[in-house]
């Protein structure tokens, strides 16, 4: 929350809220993810995760249920909320009426395209802040795809997503695997 105001302590105070947007499409959630959530609604009031809800051809997980992962995953964090869109992000981070949308960064190789897409953003909103920020360190080589890949092959990923992801994992990919 920021508190504008002038001469203190008469004069009136203007309370602005801070909401942000998380996007991606978490298929499925990751340790990783869930690092930057917390770390995200620390710094801002509100802050809503936001699943892509383009029909990706690979999806391991619908929407609905990388939405249902989420919900479950966050619902002990008070100030997080999750949601669905399409489109373009910014246009959905103005009908929300956040200030900002929050990204990840893992390592060096993610800030070229995440770069792009926050400058192509400003173009497109330039009232639309981004806010970077690193998930610890434990998670920088932690993504979706290996995550998604390991597991399909047969190989362990506890401790890289959240127990209730793992179970769905195991539910969906062959049991003969793990
Ligand atoms: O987790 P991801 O897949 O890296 O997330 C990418 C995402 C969802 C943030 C990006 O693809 C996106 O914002 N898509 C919405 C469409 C859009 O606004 N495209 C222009 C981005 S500059």
């Amino acid at each position: 929350m920021v508190a504008i105001g002038r001469g203190a302590p008469y004069a009136a105070v203007v309370v602005q809220t801070v909401k942000a947007i998380y996007p991606g499409s978490f298929d499925p959630l990751t340790n990783g993810h869930l690092d930057l959530i917390a770390r995200g609604a620390k710094i801002v009031d509100h802050l809503v995760v936001a699943i892509l809800r383009n029909a990706q051809k690979h999806a391991l997980f619908t929407v609905a249920e990388r939405e249902e992962m989420l919900a479950e995953a966050t619902r002990e964090m008070g100030n997080v909320s999750v949601a669905t869109f399409d489109g373009l992000l910014v246009d959905f981070a103005q009908e929300q009426q956040a200030q900002a949308v929050l990204r990840g960064i893992r390592a060096i190789s993610d800030y070229e395209y995440e770069f792009q897409m926050a400058m192509m953003n400003r173009k497109l909103a330039p009232q639309v802040e981004t806010i970077f920020m690193m998930p610890g360190e434990k998670y920088s080589y932690v993504s979706s795809r290996l995550v998604k890949e390991v597991f399909q092959l047969g190989g362990d990923v506890d401790g890289l997503v959240p127990p209730l992801v793992l179970e769905r994992l195991k539910a969906r990919v062959a049991p003969e695997k793990h």
